[in-house]
């Protein structure tokens, strides 16, 4: 091994990691000695035994390549024996899960911001994935950041850039960087679990689709997958080059930023399909033509038909949810018999079910969905669930099945959980806390108040024990339920980069089949209003309107 070079450095963190990492400007990152500190503070928050193998790759926006050939450097003189990076340093979020578990690797650093925009002026993020392939837990990102603060010295050892964009291996010593291509494990995944020859039947009897990567991380995947495994008309991608900048644009899968590819699918000539992925590849955005589905009702669906996609044709162990996304999977569990566990906001709940096979499949509001293959959320394995369910069902009944249909026959099984979510963005710290702080003040007065035709049956604060570890997790989020099933959530936003951001979840429940070609809006006004009213958060906040509405 070269020389190792042992840094004086100062503490540097003013801030704790969340579980989907350290998020800063790239200028912080870049300053002197700040990537390093924060690389070196994971290092020495985990025990790397002799032989161990890091897993490594981001999702390719700005500072990406310079972050991978300081942490490849830093990781041989930590003790790892190899590094298995993406080529050109890609790896989507659920791609580099499935790496860490397929060659059980210690654990795996990946750097994204998601779908924060990317470019030298904008975000750029790490974090550290564990060996079970998800999120580093509490424990271990608490241990990073007491390291953050009391660091004096990191080690670097005084080598050339590793050629990371061919695939291969370079041996420096006993030490190893193994570059892989970063899609084909991926892809030979989602093959082992879906059926890819029904796929490739159904785009050959003439289904169209649009998939939009929004400049970002899937691009490579989608066009290896869809295109090149799976037939699709090369028309079929759009947007599917990774840009630095992720084309200067915010790589967010919904109605909002994914606009472009929204109008595409609500044309006289829209495609059958549209899909679109966040700039890390772990959100999606599923809709039909001139039809959106929710997050909430997607995860449902995918249940509901599980039989359909061979890997999960032997049945589900369980679901879960987040607690703010729709009770529509709830509908489908019990129907099913089987378990529905509802968790505070953010995938790292999951895991620990996941682990325990306590369930198979998971999803937020947020747009994320999953399932135990990977511990990430994972954007085109809920892309392929939808494209094997449409095919199973073509091939069942001999006809053209729309994503519409297939929506509004669950709804007709199950009743429809209509939903959305309000977010006021950047709005001033103390007005937010205020917000919730009067809320809660009606927690003894709220129940059995009427409002309208909806009479609050509860009103709480949320929180979750965990069934594996026993840990307890509070103030999750404000809950108002009503008698008849519908409900009001309004939670802080623990990701929100300036103010705060104050979410407002509604959801209303309606069995009747004659109000289910309703806008969600318009269905959910006398709720809004309820939540205005009980809030106050127009007079508190001085904003009258959400900033974005999904
Ligand atoms: C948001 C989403 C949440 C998701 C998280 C990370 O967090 O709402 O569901 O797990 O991003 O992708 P929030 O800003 O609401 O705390
Ligand atoms: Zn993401």
């Amino acid at each position: 091994m070269a020389q190792i070079i042992t840094r004086q450095t100062t503490p540097f963190l003013d801030q704790k990691p969340g579980t989907s990492g350290l998020r800063k400007k790239v200028k912080v990152f870049a300053q002197a000695n700040y990537l390093e500190n924060f690389v070196q503070s994971i290092f020495d928050s985990i025990v790397i035994p002799k032989g161990a193998t890091l897993t490594l790759g981001g999702d390719g926006r700005f500072y990406n390549k310079t972050a991978i050939q300081t942490i490849i450097k830093m990781a041989a003189a930590n003790g790892f024996a190899k590094v298995i990076v993406g080529q050109g340093g890609i790896l989507s979020t659920p791609a580099a899960s499935h790496i860490i578990r397929k060659y059980q690797t210690l654990g795996g650093i990946i750097l994204s911001a998601s779908h924060n925009p990317a470019g030298p002026d904008e975000d750029f993020g790490i974090k550290y994935n564990t060996a079970n392939g998800g999120p580093a837990p509490e424990k271990i990102t608490e241990a990073i950041f007491a390291k953050s603060k009391t660091i004096s010295q990191y080690k670097i050892p005084n080598l050339v850039d590793v050629d990371i964009d061919a695939i291969g291996e370079t041996q420096i010593d006993d030490f190893t960087v193994q570059v892989i291509h970063p899609v084909s494990n991926y892809a030979d995944l989602m093959a082992e679990l879906f059926d890819f020859s029904a796929i490739k039947a159904l785009f050959k009897s003439g289904f169209s689709m649009k998939f939009d990567a929004m400049h970002a991380v899937t691009g490579p995947y989608a066009k290896a997958i869809l295109v090149e495994r799976l037939g699709a008309a090369e028309s079929s991608l759009m947007n599917c080059e990774v840009s630095e900048t992720f084309g200067g644009a915010h790589p967010d899968p919904n109605l909002t930023y994914a606009h472009e590819l929204v109008e595409i699918l609500y044309k006289d000539t829209a495609p059958d399909f549209g899909a679109a992925s966040d700039g890390d590849g772990d959100r999606n955005m599923i809709l039909g033509n001139h039809f959106f589905v929710t997050p909430s009702d997607s995860l449902a669906i995918i249940a509901a038909n599980a039989s359909l996609i061979p890997a999960y044709q032997q049945g589900l162990a369980g679901v879960a949810r987040s607690m703010p996304t729709s009770g529509a999977v709830d509908r489908v569990a019990a129907k099913m018999n089987i378990p529905c566990y509802e968790t505070p906001t953010g995938w790292k709940f999951f895991g620990n079910l996941m682990d325990a096979d306590k369930v198979t499949l998971c999803g937020e509001e947020s747009f994320g969905t999953g399932s135990n293959h990977v511990r990430e959320k994972d954007g085109l394995w809920a892309v392929l669930c939808w494209l094997n369910i449409i095919a199973a069902k073509q091939k069942i009944s001999g006809q053209k099945v729309s994503v519409e249909q297939i929506v509004k026959a669950h709804w007709a099984e199950f009743g429809r959980n209509v939903y959305s979510r309000h977010d006021y963005e950047a709005i001033p710290t103390e007005a937010a806390n205020g917000v919730m702080a009067h809320i809660k003040s009606q927690f003894t007065t709220l129940p059995n108040q009427k409002f309208g035709q909806y009479t609050v049956k509860t009103a709480d604060d949320f929180s979750y024990t965990d069934p594996v570890d026993g840990s307890i997790s509070t103030g999750q989020g404000v809950r108002i339920l009503f008698a008849c099933g519908s409900r009001i959530v309004f939670r802080l936003s623990g990701t929100g980069t300036e103010g705060a951001t104050l979410r407002i979840y509604l959801e209303a429940y309606d069995a009747d089949t004659k109000n289910h070609h309703l806008d969600a809006q318009a269905a959910l006004a006398e709720m809004i209003q309820i939540a205005l009213e009980v809030s106050e958060l127009k007079q508190r906040t001085g904003r009258s309107s959400p900033t974005v509405i999904t």
